[in-house]
């Protein structure tokens, strides 16, 4: 498997399948590789002529740089990861040099809002930092297809507009989320929690499931109470958010609208390491 590292060598690697007008596609990740990563390449796989796994952890996205700081990287396992899945797949790992102009900041966009709720709100400028950096590497692979999570649901929406707004010639694929037999979404931060900390972060997922079956029985503030009563005094897990959301906006709903579709959104820290997942209520 060869690992590309810069723009020119991954775009000359791909000018065969160009030429024959083969499709490529395209999963960006941050590393630190997971079965959930991992069930994006091999759908990718199924529906391209090639793959193309970008390894890059985007500085531009982190309003936290301690967090930063600690994201793991693991390089050389995520290698051995994917060739185990196929020896058939482009490696692009490059530098930031390699990725931004002398200075690695942010483009602002305008996502029509929803780059503002959950994630946005707690986490300013991070919709920015996810915009530019897709951006800009959409522009050196120019991918047929980009496969994405719905782990990170509200960023895959605001991919979904990127496009629109770049006018970039890529399909966008929502993938579903994969979880740990305990219900556990897959993270690459949950290689920072010890033994105690992942037993219990699976109160998160069980909440949201109890929070989908008691979805047409309750109301939303029914609902929102059950939940932070779930974690208020928690010894270990810190609620940052929990909202219900109406999945076109993603504004936060106070009462259920008919012919609307919700899902619920959850944050929360484990020690110094934020989580988050969420769960189709109807
Ligand atoms: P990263 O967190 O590495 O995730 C890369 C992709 O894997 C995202 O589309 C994410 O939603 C998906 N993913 C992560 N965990 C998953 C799970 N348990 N099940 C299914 N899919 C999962 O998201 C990013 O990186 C970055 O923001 C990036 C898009 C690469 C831009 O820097």
């Amino acid at each position: 498997m060869t690992i590309y590292k810069n723009g020119g060598s991954i775009q000359n690697a791909l000018i065969p399948f160009v030429k024959d007008c083969k499709s490529i596609g395209f999963v960006p990740t941050m590393g630190a590789l997971h079965k959930g990563h991992i069930s994006l390449v091999e759908q990718a796989s199924k529906e391209n002529d090639c793959v193309v796994v970008s390894i890059f952890v985007n500085p531009t996205q982190f309003n936290n740089s301690h967090d930063l700081k600690e994201y793991p990287r693991t390089l050389e396992s995520d290698i051995a990861l994917l060739n185990s899945v196929s020896g058939n797949i482009f490696v692009f790992s490059p530098k930031a040099s390699d990725l931004y102009n002398e200075k690695v900041i942010s483009k602002e966009y305008n996502f029509l809002g929803i780059e503002n709720e959950m994630e946005g709100k707690h986490r300013k400028g991070h919709f920015d930092g996810v915009g530019t950096i897709l951006n800009i590497l959409f522009r050196i692979i120019q991918p047929t297809r980009a496969y994405f999570g719905d782990k990170d649901f509200q960023q895959l929406q605001v991919v979904k507009k990127l496009v629109e707004i770049e006018n970039l010639p890529v399909k966008i694929i929502g993938c579903p989320i994969i979880r740990e037999k305990n219900g556990l979404a897959m993270s690459s931060r949950n290689k920072r929690l010890n033994k105690e900390q992942l037993q219990e972060a699976t109160l998160i997922y069980k909440t949201l499931t109890e929070v989908q079956q008691k979805f047409d029985q309750h109301s939303i503030s029914e609902l929102n109470d059950l939940v932070e009563n779930r974690f208020t005094n928690h010894p270990i897990l810190n609620l940052e958010y929990f909202e219900i959301a109406d999945v076109k906006t993603l504004k936060t709903a106070r009462e259920k609208r008919e012919n609307t579709t919700y899902r619920a959104f959850i944050a929360i820290f484990v020690g110094g390491v934020r989580l988050i997942d969420n769960i189709a209520l109807n």
